[in-house]
């Protein structure tokens, strides 16, 4: 059929079109004042983005409501020629840029370690995150057909996925978080506490934003307004590249919806290899809310 199968690049499943653009990827050139959303897929990369584009736009929601953030925020991924391509559209921006990728630590460009510019890192809970990629490969018509729900939860589980295994990708930023300008949040923060959580984006970013501009941010970044929001929800993609009548792209946004799809035993299973698989790392989800 019409769904391409990812190719592999040093042992990561990504899609073909980036692995064929790898040498445009590979030699990006990155500024200092470069603004990098880091995320592994389905972690709340749109919920940040938006996020930090009201702050930049000082909660002015119209001007926010300009561009789709796709556009605003180059992905640095995204290949799909004769268009042009996540690193000539970043190329074309004026500074300062905010940038979008989802690659894990070893694959990320060199450029970004020396400019030593600033990464906001979101992670989500991996049982969340496999019911939430699940639904996105079930309507997301560039990647592979995700097959059954028990099936998939192996391949998730084995890292061979798009952007490969959420534990690597999730260990690998946690354990530079010192090392560089890294701000890491967690999605069932944000959840729990965005107006905390957002401060310490406006406090990161070195903004300064007053408490009704605050309380307008949190208010327009919610779920609800996202996906009412046709700038945020996906719904100017085309139905042949995400078909929304199988999933919305705004789909639930809540914390625990693993529940409603893992068995017992699945359950077991998961915890059991996640247990292995985060040995000697100290970062903690709080899932249980
Ligand atoms: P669900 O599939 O669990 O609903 P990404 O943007 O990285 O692709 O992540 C998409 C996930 O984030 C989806 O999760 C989506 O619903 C959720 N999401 C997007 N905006 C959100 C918001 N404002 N609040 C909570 N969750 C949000």
């Amino acid at each position: 059929g019409r769904r391409p199968p990812l190719s592999e690049l040093e042992g990561v499943p990504l899609p073909a079109a980036t692995v064929d653009n790898w040498g445009q990827i590979q030699g990006f050139e990155a500024k200092p004042d470069d603004l990098v959303i880091c995320t592994y897929p389905k972690s709340g990369t749109t919920w940040i983005q938006e996020i930090v584009d009201m702050i930049e736009q000082n909660g002015d929601v119209e001007k926010c409501q300009r561009a789709t953030i796709q556009h605003r925020h180059p992905f640095l991924e995204w290949a799909r020629p004769p268009q042009p391509s996540g690193v000539e559209q970043a190329r074309e921006m004026p500074s300062p840029r905010v940038l979008r990728t989802h690659l894990p630590t070893q694959l990320l460009p060199r450029s970004f370690w020396e400019t030593r510019c600033k990464f906001l890192y979101v992670a989500r809970n991996a049982k969340d995150c496999t019911v939430s990629y699940y639904h996105f490969q079930r309507m997301n018509q560039t990647l592979p057909d995700p097959g059954p729900w028990e099936e998939y939860l192996e391949t998730f589980l084995s890292g061979k996925v798009g952007w490969g295994s959420w534990f690597e990708h999730v260990k690998g930023w946690w354990e530079v978080r010192h090392r560089y300008q890294i701000l890491f949040l967690f999605y069932e923060d944000l959840k729990r506490d965005p107006k905390r959580e957002i401060q310490k984006v406006v406090q990161f970013l070195g903004k300064r934003v007053d408490g009704p501009v605050l309380d307008r941010i949190v208010q327009e970044t919610s779920f609800e307004k996202m996906k009412a929001n046709p700038m945020t929800n996906r719904s100017l993609v085309p139905k042949s590249i995400l078909d929304q009548s199988i999933s919305p792209f705004m789909r639930k946004g809540t914390v625990g919806d693993w529940k409603n799809h893992f068995t017992v035993a699945q359950n077991e299973r998961f915890e059991e290899i996640y247990r292995r698989k985060m040995e000697g790392t100290s970062i903690c989800f709080c899932t249980e809310l």
